[in-house]
């Protein structure tokens, strides 16, 4: 069974409470597929102010997370082990897909959310192995962007999503958009359901599906097509939409 043990250092382990301990998150903390921590850079501040910020030098606004404090609380929750240690910042490399995969490999994750301005460059120097982004814009701390990266990274653990997952039909799993979904009742609001859908020929359904994903991309997101795993028919599809794109 591949589990995973996700580590986050922060000034703010409360923020992480509701959100890990309901839906999807609890359950593959009770299933024992994710064993999640966080720690308090703040009991690792060697002051009795438990202070760990400080102005800049050079001037200019905002605080800077010191690096001493930063460094012994990773060593600490690192212990002798080899894993990744990730930042979250917006300078880092964007969280995708293929980044979520790749980390969802590993047996074990420490991510680091840095708050104030920033995180003094010696303490990234010295204890960080990587930096990831979860857009380009910024919010006031990591927080937020760990919990997206670990709700991105979890889902993909086998058995946290059961039976219901299809995450091989997920958007961007192979490069596209999924296409749109429905469920009961049949007519809603004078709008109905694809004939297709209720057909029972499932092989059908899987072109249909296919097709609605390759038009929505190409609507929404033309750009992922050219980095998207296509076969010949899906090929010919969109030749065809962009010969007619009202069909
Ligand atoms: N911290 C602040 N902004 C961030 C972002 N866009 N991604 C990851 N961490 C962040």
């Amino acid at each position: 069974m591949k589990t995973i043990k996700i580590d986050v250092l922060t000034l703010f382990p409360a923020m992480f409470s509701a959100v890990m301990s309901e839906s999807m998150m609890w359950k593959a903390r009770d299933l024992g597929l994710l064993d999640f921590q966080t720690h308090d850079i703040r009991n690792y501040a060697g002051n009795k102010h438990h202070k760990v910020d400080d102005a800049p030098y050079g001037g200019g606004g905002g605080m800077i997370l010191k690096p001493d404090a930063l460094v012994r609380a990773i060593d600490a929750v690192k212990a002798e082990d080899s894993a990744p240690v990730i930042l979250l910042s917006p300078q880092g490399r964007p969280l995708t897909h293929e980044v979520a995969s790749e980390l969802a490999k590993q047996p074990r994750l420490i991510l680091v959310c840095g708050h104030y301005e920033g995180v003094d460059e010696r303490a990234i120097e010295l204890a960080i192995s990587d930096e990831i982004s979860i857009g380009d814009y910024v919010l006031t701390g990591g927080e937020l962007a760990a919990l997206v990266l670990i709700d991105a990274v979890v889902r993909l653990i086998p058995g946290v999503l059961g039976a219901v997952g299809a995450q091989h039909r997920d958007s961007h799993a192979d490069g596209t958009l999924e296409g749109p979904h429905y469920t009961r009742p049949a007519e809603f609001c004078g709008l109905g359901v694809p004939d297709v859908l209720t057909s029972g020929h499932h092989a059908e359904v899987d072109r249909w599906r296919r097709q609605q994903a390759l038009k929505r991309t190409w609507e929404r997101r033309p750009d992922l097509l050219e980095k998207a795993t296509l076969s010949d028919d899906d090929r010919a599809y969109l030749a065809q939409l962009e010969d007619a794109p009202g069909d």
